[in-house]
Protein backbone atom coordinates (compact mmCIF):
# COMPACT_ATOMS: atom_id res chain seq x y z
CA UNK A 1 0.00 0.00 0.00
CA UNK A 2 2.21 2.89 -0.98
CA UNK A 3 -0.60 5.58 -1.02
CA UNK A 4 -2.49 5.76 1.90
CA UNK A 5 -4.80 8.97 2.35
CA UNK A 6 -6.12 9.12 6.41
CA UNK A 7 -9.09 11.34 6.61
CA UNK A 8 -11.18 12.34 9.38
CA UNK A 9 -14.98 10.68 8.95
CA UNK A 10 -17.12 13.17 11.43
CA UNK A 11 -16.60 16.65 12.21
CA UNK A 12 -12.87 16.45 12.69
CA UNK A 13 -10.82 15.81 16.44
CA UNK A 14 -10.86 11.83 15.58
CA UNK A 15 -7.55 11.33 16.77
CA UNK A 16 -6.42 11.77 13.40
CA UNK A 17 -2.93 13.00 14.90
CA UNK A 18 -2.90 9.79 16.79
CA UNK A 19 -3.40 7.74 13.87
CA UNK A 20 -0.97 9.57 11.37
CA UNK A 21 2.13 9.24 14.07
CA UNK A 22 1.29 5.66 15.01
CA UNK A 23 0.90 4.93 10.80
CA UNK A 24 4.10 6.96 10.08
CA UNK A 25 6.39 5.03 11.77
CA UNK A 26 6.11 2.95 8.43
CA UNK A 27 5.83 5.64 6.33
CA UNK A 28 8.38 7.41 4.17
CA UNK A 29 6.38 10.84 3.71
CA UNK A 30 3.88 12.43 6.08
CA UNK A 31 1.56 15.02 3.72
CA UNK A 32 -0.67 17.28 4.80
CA UNK A 33 -2.60 18.25 2.13
CA UNK A 34 -5.55 20.97 2.92
CA UNK A 35 -6.65 23.35 5.73
CA UNK A 36 -4.07 25.91 8.34
CA UNK A 37 -3.93 26.10 11.60
CA UNK A 38 -7.24 25.67 12.28
CA UNK A 39 -6.42 22.15 13.10
CA UNK A 40 -4.78 20.71 16.29
CA UNK A 41 -3.71 17.16 16.37
CA UNK A 42 -2.35 15.89 19.33
CA UNK A 43 0.15 12.87 19.17
CA UNK A 44 1.12 11.44 22.60
CA UNK A 45 4.67 9.59 22.83
CA UNK A 46 4.95 8.28 26.48
CA UNK A 47 3.77 10.76 28.63
CA UNK A 48 5.10 13.57 26.01
CA UNK A 49 2.14 15.32 24.25
CA UNK A 50 2.52 17.31 21.54
CA UNK A 51 -0.05 19.36 19.63
CA UNK A 52 0.47 20.27 16.05
CA UNK A 53 -1.05 22.77 13.86
CA UNK A 54 0.80 22.54 10.53
CA UNK A 55 3.57 20.52 10.71
CA UNK A 56 2.42 16.74 9.60
CA UNK A 57 2.12 14.50 12.56
CA UNK A 58 4.88 12.14 11.36
CA UNK A 59 7.66 14.95 12.81
CA UNK A 60 8.11 12.91 15.62
CA UNK A 61 10.43 10.12 13.69
CA UNK A 62 13.86 11.83 13.10
CA UNK A 63 14.67 12.55 9.91
CA UNK A 64 11.07 11.74 8.56
CA UNK A 65 10.04 13.89 5.49
CA UNK A 66 7.28 15.56 6.15
CA UNK A 67 5.40 18.01 3.71
CA UNK A 68 2.80 21.06 3.63
CA UNK A 69 1.50 20.65 0.35
CA UNK A 70 0.67 23.49 -2.21
CA UNK A 71 -3.49 22.89 -0.58
CA UNK A 72 -2.68 24.33 2.98
CA UNK A 73 -3.01 27.83 4.13
CA UNK A 74 0.36 28.79 6.14
CA UNK A 75 -0.22 30.90 8.48
CA UNK A 76 4.00 31.65 8.61
CA UNK A 77 4.05 33.06 12.15
CA UNK A 78 2.53 30.26 13.03
CA UNK A 79 4.33 27.88 11.39
CA UNK A 80 7.88 29.59 12.57
CA UNK A 81 6.66 28.88 16.40
CA UNK A 82 5.86 25.77 15.69
CA UNK A 83 9.06 24.90 14.45
CA UNK A 84 11.14 26.57 17.23
CA UNK A 85 8.65 24.58 19.68
CA UNK A 86 9.52 21.47 18.40
CA UNK A 87 12.99 22.05 18.23
CA UNK A 88 13.09 23.56 21.88
CA UNK A 89 11.77 20.21 22.99
CA UNK A 90 14.59 18.36 21.50
CA UNK A 91 12.78 17.33 18.02
CA UNK A 92 14.69 17.02 14.68
CA UNK A 93 12.76 18.99 11.90
CA UNK A 94 14.98 18.86 9.16
CA UNK A 95 12.80 17.06 7.19
CA UNK A 96 10.29 19.59 6.88
CA UNK A 97 9.42 20.66 3.40
CA UNK A 98 6.93 23.13 2.48
CA UNK A 99 5.25 23.85 -0.94
CA UNK A 100 6.16 27.12 -3.23
CA UNK A 101 1.97 27.13 -4.33
CA UNK A 102 0.92 27.00 -0.78
CA UNK A 103 -0.95 30.10 0.01
CA UNK A 104 0.18 32.39 2.73
CA UNK A 105 -2.30 33.39 5.44
CA UNK A 106 -1.91 37.82 6.15
CA UNK A 107 -2.95 39.83 9.38
CA UNK A 108 -5.66 40.77 7.22
CA UNK A 109 -7.48 37.29 6.72
CA UNK A 110 -7.38 36.86 10.65
CA UNK A 111 -9.14 40.12 11.20
CA UNK A 112 -11.52 39.27 8.21
CA UNK A 113 -12.29 35.85 9.96
CA UNK A 114 -13.11 38.03 13.41
CA UNK A 115 -14.95 40.75 12.11
CA UNK A 116 -16.88 38.02 9.70
CA UNK A 117 -18.26 36.49 12.46
CA UNK A 118 -19.03 39.56 14.40
CA UNK A 119 -21.35 40.30 11.99
CA UNK A 120 -23.12 37.57 11.18
CA UNK A 121 -24.19 37.85 14.90
CA UNK A 122 -26.51 34.72 15.81
CA UNK A 123 -25.88 32.91 12.43
CA UNK A 124 -22.24 33.26 13.07
CA UNK A 125 -20.15 29.84 12.05
CA UNK A 126 -18.25 29.26 15.20
CA UNK A 127 -14.53 30.02 13.28
CA UNK A 128 -11.30 28.94 14.75
CA UNK A 129 -10.84 32.40 13.48
CA UNK A 130 -7.65 31.40 12.30
CA UNK A 131 -7.93 33.88 8.54
CA UNK A 132 -8.56 30.10 6.78
CA UNK A 133 -11.79 31.34 4.97
CA UNK A 134 -10.73 34.87 4.03
CA UNK A 135 -7.22 33.13 2.90
CA UNK A 136 -9.00 30.42 0.64
CA UNK A 137 -11.79 33.43 -0.64
CA UNK A 138 -8.44 35.30 -2.09
CA UNK A 139 -7.20 32.22 -3.72
CA UNK A 140 -10.16 31.47 -5.68
CA UNK A 141 -10.56 35.46 -6.54
CA UNK A 142 -6.89 35.03 -7.95
CA UNK A 143 -5.68 37.30 -5.22
CA UNK A 144 -4.07 35.06 -3.22
CA UNK A 145 0.12 35.52 -1.68
CA UNK A 146 1.44 32.52 -2.46
CA UNK A 147 5.10 30.65 -0.66
CA UNK A 148 7.07 31.77 -4.11
CA UNK A 149 5.88 35.37 -3.68
CA UNK A 150 6.93 35.86 -0.42
CA UNK A 151 10.00 34.65 -1.06
CA UNK A 152 11.00 37.37 -3.76
CA UNK A 153 10.65 40.72 -1.66
CA UNK A 154 9.59 42.64 -4.91
CA UNK A 155 6.93 40.65 -5.95
CA UNK A 156 5.31 40.48 -2.03
CA UNK A 157 5.55 44.03 -1.76
CA UNK A 158 4.13 44.51 -5.19
CA UNK A 159 1.22 42.33 -4.55
CA UNK A 160 0.94 43.20 -0.93
CA UNK A 161 0.29 46.53 -1.64
CA UNK A 162 -2.27 46.04 -4.47
CA UNK A 163 -4.19 43.67 -2.00
CA UNK A 164 -3.80 45.93 1.04
CA UNK A 165 -5.70 48.79 -1.06
CA UNK A 166 -8.63 46.85 -1.51
CA UNK A 167 -8.46 45.10 2.17
CA UNK A 168 -7.68 48.62 4.31
CA UNK A 169 -10.48 50.31 1.95
CA UNK A 170 -13.18 47.74 3.54
CA UNK A 171 -11.33 47.86 6.89
CA UNK A 172 -12.19 51.74 7.12
CA UNK A 173 -15.51 52.16 4.89
CA UNK A 174 -17.37 48.28 5.74
CA UNK A 175 -16.06 47.34 9.48
CA UNK A 176 -15.03 50.59 10.63
CA UNK A 177 -11.53 49.78 12.19
CA UNK A 178 -7.89 50.41 11.57
CA UNK A 179 -5.84 50.09 8.24
CA UNK A 180 -2.65 47.90 8.21
CA UNK A 181 0.67 49.45 7.07
CA UNK A 182 2.03 47.64 4.52
CA UNK A 183 5.51 48.45 5.73
CA UNK A 184 4.94 46.60 9.15
CA UNK A 185 3.62 43.60 7.05
CA UNK A 186 6.70 43.35 5.17
CA UNK A 187 9.34 43.91 7.87
CA UNK A 188 7.19 41.08 9.62
CA UNK A 189 6.80 38.84 7.04
CA UNK A 190 10.04 38.73 5.23
CA UNK A 191 11.60 37.89 8.40
CA UNK A 192 9.64 34.94 8.48
CA UNK A 193 10.62 34.36 4.87
CA UNK A 194 14.24 34.21 5.63
CA UNK A 195 13.21 31.09 8.09
CA UNK A 196 11.19 29.24 6.07
CA UNK A 197 13.01 29.53 2.84
CA UNK A 198 14.89 26.46 3.31
CA UNK A 199 12.17 24.28 3.84
CA UNK A 200 10.63 25.65 0.69
CA UNK A 201 10.66 22.89 -2.73
CA UNK A 202 8.47 21.62 -5.07
CA UNK A 203 6.80 19.11 -3.21
CA UNK A 204 4.49 17.68 -5.62
CA UNK A 205 7.43 16.70 -7.64
CA UNK A 206 8.90 14.98 -4.24
CA UNK A 207 5.50 13.05 -3.84
CA UNK A 208 6.05 11.57 -7.37
CA UNK A 209 9.05 11.20 -7.22
CA UNK A 210 9.09 8.78 -3.82
CA UNK A 211 5.71 6.98 -5.44
CA UNK A 212 8.09 5.97 -8.73
CA UNK A 213 10.37 4.55 -6.28
CA UNK A 214 8.08 2.57 -4.72
CA UNK A 215 8.13 4.98 -1.26
CA UNK A 216 4.96 5.15 1.32
CA UNK A 217 3.12 8.11 1.68
CA UNK A 218 0.76 8.90 3.99
CA UNK A 219 -1.35 11.70 2.98
CA UNK A 220 -2.77 13.28 6.60
CA UNK A 221 -6.19 14.79 6.47
CA UNK A 222 -7.17 17.92 8.87
CA UNK A 223 -10.53 18.78 9.48
CA UNK A 224 -13.31 16.02 8.60
CA UNK A 225 -15.78 15.16 6.22
CA UNK A 226 -18.56 17.22 7.69
CA UNK A 227 -16.73 20.34 7.79
CA UNK A 228 -15.80 19.71 3.76
CA UNK A 229 -16.81 22.42 1.50
CA UNK A 230 -19.01 20.64 -0.68
CA UNK A 231 -19.80 17.26 1.18
CA UNK A 232 -20.30 18.98 4.57
CA UNK A 233 -23.02 20.56 6.86
CA UNK A 234 -22.30 23.79 4.48
CA UNK A 235 -22.45 26.64 5.61
CA UNK A 236 -21.19 25.50 8.62
CA UNK A 237 -17.98 23.60 6.73
CA UNK A 238 -14.81 24.86 6.86
CA UNK A 239 -13.06 26.53 3.39
CA UNK A 240 -11.17 23.71 1.99
CA UNK A 241 -11.65 20.12 1.14
CA UNK A 242 -10.39 17.00 3.69
CA UNK A 243 -12.01 14.27 1.88
CA UNK A 244 -9.58 12.15 0.69
CA UNK A 245 -9.81 13.43 -3.14
CA UNK A 246 -8.68 16.66 -1.51
CA UNK A 247 -5.09 14.80 -1.28
CA UNK A 248 -4.75 15.15 -5.07
CA UNK A 249 -5.42 19.02 -5.57
CA UNK A 250 -3.64 19.86 -2.29
CA UNK A 251 -0.42 17.54 -2.55
CA UNK A 252 -0.56 17.55 -6.81
CA UNK A 253 -0.71 13.87 -7.62
CA UNK A 254 -3.14 11.81 -9.72
CA UNK A 255 -6.49 10.06 -8.34
CA UNK A 256 -4.52 7.09 -9.55
CA UNK A 257 -2.10 6.93 -7.22
CA UNK A 258 -4.19 6.12 -4.14
CA UNK A 259 -3.89 2.95 -2.93
CA UNK A 260 -6.24 3.11 0.30
CA UNK A 261 -8.41 5.60 2.15
CA UNK A 262 -9.00 4.96 6.16
CA UNK A 263 -11.33 7.04 7.29
CA UNK A 264 -10.61 8.19 11.62
CA UNK A 265 -13.80 7.52 13.22
CA UNK A 266 -14.21 8.49 16.68
CA UNK A 267 -16.04 6.02 18.98
CA UNK A 268 -19.06 8.56 19.34
CA UNK A 269 -19.66 12.41 18.13
CA UNK A 270 -17.95 15.09 18.36
CA UNK A 271 -18.16 18.98 17.24
CA UNK A 272 -16.93 22.20 17.82
CA UNK A 273 -18.52 25.01 16.57
CA UNK A 274 -21.69 25.82 15.39
CA UNK A 275 -24.47 23.46 12.55
CA UNK A 276 -26.73 20.76 13.17
CA UNK A 277 -25.77 17.74 15.13
CA UNK A 278 -28.13 15.19 14.89
CA UNK A 279 -27.09 12.69 17.43
CA UNK A 280 -26.02 15.08 20.05
CA UNK A 281 -26.40 14.28 22.96
CA UNK A 282 -29.05 16.33 25.11
CA UNK A 283 -28.83 14.41 28.42
CA UNK A 284 -25.70 13.30 31.00
CA UNK A 285 -24.15 11.58 28.65
CA UNK A 286 -22.50 14.50 26.70
CA UNK A 287 -20.66 15.22 29.95
CA UNK A 288 -19.76 11.99 30.31
CA UNK A 289 -18.31 11.88 26.96
CA UNK A 290 -17.07 14.73 27.61
CA UNK A 291 -15.03 14.41 30.56
CA UNK A 292 -13.92 11.02 30.04
CA UNK A 293 -12.49 11.91 26.50
CA UNK A 294 -11.34 15.58 27.31
CA UNK A 295 -13.12 16.77 24.63
CA UNK A 296 -11.95 20.60 24.51
CA UNK A 297 -10.18 22.09 20.89
CA UNK A 298 -7.00 21.76 21.00
CA UNK A 299 -6.43 24.44 18.70
CA UNK A 300 -9.19 26.91 20.73
CA UNK A 301 -10.14 25.69 23.97
CA UNK A 302 -13.70 25.46 23.07
CA UNK A 303 -15.82 22.61 24.81
CA UNK A 304 -16.48 20.13 22.11
CA UNK A 305 -20.54 19.31 21.58
CA UNK A 306 -20.63 15.63 22.34
CA UNK A 307 -22.95 12.77 21.12
CA UNK A 308 -23.32 9.31 19.69
CA UNK A 309 -21.79 7.89 17.11
CA UNK A 310 -24.33 8.21 13.85
CA UNK A 311 -23.78 6.00 11.40
CA UNK A 312 -25.92 7.75 9.04
CA UNK A 313 -22.79 10.25 8.70
CA UNK A 314 -20.06 7.29 8.46
CA UNK A 315 -21.60 6.10 5.39
CA UNK A 316 -21.87 9.34 4.05
CA UNK A 317 -17.92 9.53 4.33
CA UNK A 318 -17.65 5.96 3.52
CA UNK A 319 -19.41 7.09 0.08
CA UNK A 320 -17.46 10.33 -0.37
CA UNK A 321 -14.24 9.22 0.58
CA UNK A 322 -14.21 5.97 -1.42
CA UNK A 323 -12.74 4.38 2.12
CA UNK A 324 -11.30 1.14 1.99
CA UNK A 325 -10.94 0.80 5.80
CA UNK A 326 -11.67 2.45 9.60
CA UNK A 327 -9.40 3.64 12.64
CA UNK A 328 -11.90 3.47 15.31
CA UNK A 329 -10.39 5.47 18.00
CA UNK A 330 -11.47 6.68 21.43
CA UNK A 331 -12.53 3.44 22.05
CA UNK A 332 -11.68 3.43 25.77
CA UNK A 333 -13.70 6.52 26.50
CA UNK A 334 -17.25 4.74 26.27
CA UNK A 335 -15.80 1.82 28.84
CA UNK A 336 -18.47 2.27 32.10
CA UNK A 337 -21.57 3.04 30.69
CA UNK A 338 -24.45 0.78 31.43
CA UNK A 339 -25.40 1.03 27.42
CA UNK A 340 -24.10 2.63 24.19
CA UNK A 341 -26.09 3.65 21.62
CA UNK A 342 -25.74 3.89 18.21
CA UNK A 343 -27.53 6.25 15.57
CA UNK A 344 -28.73 4.02 12.93
CA UNK A 345 -31.06 6.35 10.76
CA UNK A 346 -32.75 9.62 11.24
CA UNK A 347 -36.75 10.18 12.21
CA UNK A 348 -37.89 13.04 9.90
CA UNK A 349 -41.69 13.70 10.10
CA UNK A 350 -43.45 10.71 8.96
CA UNK A 351 -39.87 9.04 7.35
CA UNK A 352 -36.86 6.97 8.29
CA UNK A 353 -34.10 8.81 6.51
CA UNK A 354 -30.64 6.43 6.05
CA UNK A 355 -29.21 8.94 3.67
CA UNK A 356 -27.65 11.91 4.94
CA UNK A 357 -29.68 14.84 3.75
CA UNK A 358 -28.21 18.13 1.94
CA UNK A 359 -31.17 19.88 3.32
CA UNK A 360 -30.09 22.07 6.83
CA UNK A 361 -33.38 22.75 7.13
CA UNK A 362 -34.47 18.85 7.16
CA UNK A 363 -31.37 17.63 9.06
CA UNK A 364 -32.29 20.72 12.01
CA UNK A 365 -35.49 18.44 12.05
CA UNK A 366 -34.11 15.38 11.98
CA UNK A 367 -34.26 13.26 15.26
CA UNK A 368 -31.83 9.67 15.47
CA UNK A 369 -33.10 6.47 15.60
CA UNK A 370 -30.57 4.95 18.42
CA UNK A 371 -29.62 1.19 18.82
CA UNK A 372 -28.94 0.32 22.08
CA UNK A 373 -26.11 -1.96 22.87
CA UNK A 374 -24.87 -3.19 26.20
CA UNK A 375 -21.55 -1.34 27.37
CA UNK A 376 -18.52 -2.88 28.87
CA UNK A 377 -17.07 -2.03 32.25
CA UNK A 378 -13.41 -3.32 32.20
CA UNK A 379 -10.53 -1.32 31.68
CA UNK A 380 -9.66 -1.64 27.87
CA UNK A 381 -6.55 0.58 27.78
CA UNK A 382 -4.00 -1.79 28.04
CA UNK A 383 -5.17 -4.55 25.27
CA UNK A 384 -3.08 -4.74 22.26
CA UNK A 385 -5.33 -7.49 20.28
CA UNK A 386 -9.01 -7.87 19.90
CA UNK A 387 -9.41 -10.62 21.59
CA UNK A 388 -8.05 -8.86 24.67
CA UNK A 389 -11.53 -6.77 25.03
CA UNK A 390 -14.70 -7.27 26.42
CA UNK A 391 -17.13 -9.80 24.86
CA UNK A 392 -19.96 -6.53 24.22
CA UNK A 393 -16.97 -4.14 23.42
CA UNK A 394 -16.26 -6.83 20.80
CA UNK A 395 -20.07 -6.68 19.84
CA UNK A 396 -19.91 -3.08 19.03
CA UNK A 397 -16.97 -3.28 17.50
CA UNK A 398 -18.49 -5.81 14.64
CA UNK A 399 -22.26 -3.85 14.82
CA UNK A 400 -20.20 -0.70 13.78
CA UNK A 401 -18.29 -2.65 10.97
CA UNK A 402 -22.07 -4.34 9.70
CA UNK A 403 -23.96 -0.89 9.98
CA UNK A 404 -20.78 1.14 7.74
CA UNK A 405 -19.93 -1.45 6.12
CA UNK A 406 -16.43 -0.97 6.18
CA UNK A 407 -13.45 -3.33 7.96
CA UNK A 408 -12.27 -1.52 11.08
CA UNK A 409 -8.67 -1.85 10.75
CA UNK A 410 -7.22 -0.58 13.66
CA UNK A 411 -8.70 0.57 17.06
CA UNK A 412 -7.05 3.44 19.63
CA UNK A 413 -8.02 2.48 23.34
CA UNK A 414 -6.04 5.63 24.57
CA UNK A 415 -3.53 8.61 22.98
CA UNK A 416 -0.28 6.96 24.04
CA UNK A 417 1.11 5.57 20.59
CA UNK A 418 1.38 1.92 21.88
CA UNK A 419 -2.81 2.11 23.00
CA UNK A 420 -3.53 1.06 19.75
CA UNK A 421 -4.62 -2.49 18.35
CA UNK A 422 -3.66 -3.41 14.57
CA UNK A 423 -6.44 -5.49 13.29
CA UNK A 424 -5.02 -5.71 9.89
CA UNK A 425 -2.00 -4.31 8.21
CA UNK A 426 -1.66 -0.89 6.86
CA UNK A 427 1.57 -0.41 5.40
CA UNK A 428 3.11 -3.28 6.59
CA UNK A 429 1.96 -2.71 10.36
CA UNK A 430 2.42 -6.08 12.23
CA UNK A 431 -1.01 -7.46 12.84
P1 LIG B 1 -7.31 15.26 15.52
O1 LIG B 1 -7.58 16.71 15.28
O2 LIG B 1 -8.17 14.38 14.69
O3 LIG B 1 -5.86 14.89 15.40
O4 LIG B 1 -7.72 14.99 17.03
P2 LIG B 1 -7.35 15.90 18.31
O5 LIG B 1 -5.91 15.72 18.62
O6 LIG B 1 -7.85 17.29 18.12
O7 LIG B 1 -8.28 15.26 19.40
C1 LIG B 1 -8.16 13.92 19.77
C2 LIG B 1 -7.84 13.85 21.27
O8 LIG B 1 -8.06 12.55 21.74
C3 LIG B 1 -6.40 14.16 21.58
O9 LIG B 1 -6.31 14.76 22.85
C4 LIG B 1 -5.73 12.77 21.60
O10 LIG B 1 -4.59 12.71 22.43
C5 LIG B 1 -6.85 11.95 22.18
N1 LIG B 1 -6.91 10.57 21.72
C6 LIG B 1 -6.63 10.06 20.49
N2 LIG B 1 -6.93 8.74 20.45
C7 LIG B 1 -7.39 8.42 21.67
C8 LIG B 1 -7.91 7.20 22.25
O11 LIG B 1 -7.99 6.17 21.61
N3 LIG B 1 -8.32 7.26 23.55
C9 LIG B 1 -8.27 8.40 24.28
N4 LIG B 1 -8.69 8.37 25.54
N5 LIG B 1 -7.79 9.56 23.77
C10 LIG B 1 -7.39 9.57 22.48
P1 LIG C 1 -8.73 19.08 13.21
O1 LIG C 1 -7.81 18.93 12.03
C1 LIG C 1 -12.67 20.38 14.55
C2 LIG C 1 -14.41 23.87 12.55
C3 LIG C 1 -14.58 25.15 13.36
C4 LIG C 1 -15.84 25.70 12.70
C5 LIG C 1 -15.62 25.34 11.23
C6 LIG C 1 -15.03 26.47 10.39
O2 LIG C 1 -8.06 19.31 14.50
O3 LIG C 1 -9.75 17.97 13.23
P2 LIG C 1 -12.55 27.45 10.20
O4 LIG C 1 -11.69 28.11 11.22
O5 LIG C 1 -11.97 26.23 9.58
O6 LIG C 1 -13.07 28.41 9.16
O7 LIG C 1 -13.86 26.97 11.03
O8 LIG C 1 -14.74 24.24 11.22
N1 LIG C 1 -13.04 23.32 12.54
C7 LIG C 1 -12.67 22.22 13.20
N2 LIG C 1 -13.35 21.44 14.07
N3 LIG C 1 -11.42 20.06 14.22
C8 LIG C 1 -10.72 20.82 13.35
O9 LIG C 1 -9.49 20.47 12.89
C9 LIG C 1 -11.32 21.98 12.82
N4 LIG C 1 -10.92 22.95 11.98
C10 LIG C 1 -11.99 23.76 11.80
O10 LIG C 1 -14.78 24.86 14.71
O11 LIG C 1 -16.97 25.01 13.14
MG1 LIG D 1 -8.07 18.43 16.34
Amino acid sequence: MPAVVLVGAQWGDEGKGKITDYLAEKADLVVRYQGGSNAGHTVKVGEEEFKLHLVPSGILYPGKICIIGNGVVVDPQVLVAELEGLERRGIDTSGLRLSYRAHVILPYHKRLDEVEEERRGAGRLGTTRRGIGPAYVDKAARMGIRVIDLLDPEEFREKLAFNLKEKNELFIKVYGCSPYSLEEILEEYLGYAERLRPLVADTGRLINQALREGKKVLFEGAQGTLLDLDQGTYPYVTSSYPVAGGACIGAGVGPKAIDAVIGVVKAYTTRVGEGPFPSEAKDNASEYLRRRGAEYGTTTGRPRRCGWLDTVILRHAVEVNGLTGIALTKLDVLTGLDVVRICTGYQYGGEVLYDFPASLKVLQKCEPIYEELPGWQEDITQAHTLEELPPACRAYIRRVEELVGVPIKLIAVGPRRDQTIAVTNIFGQEG
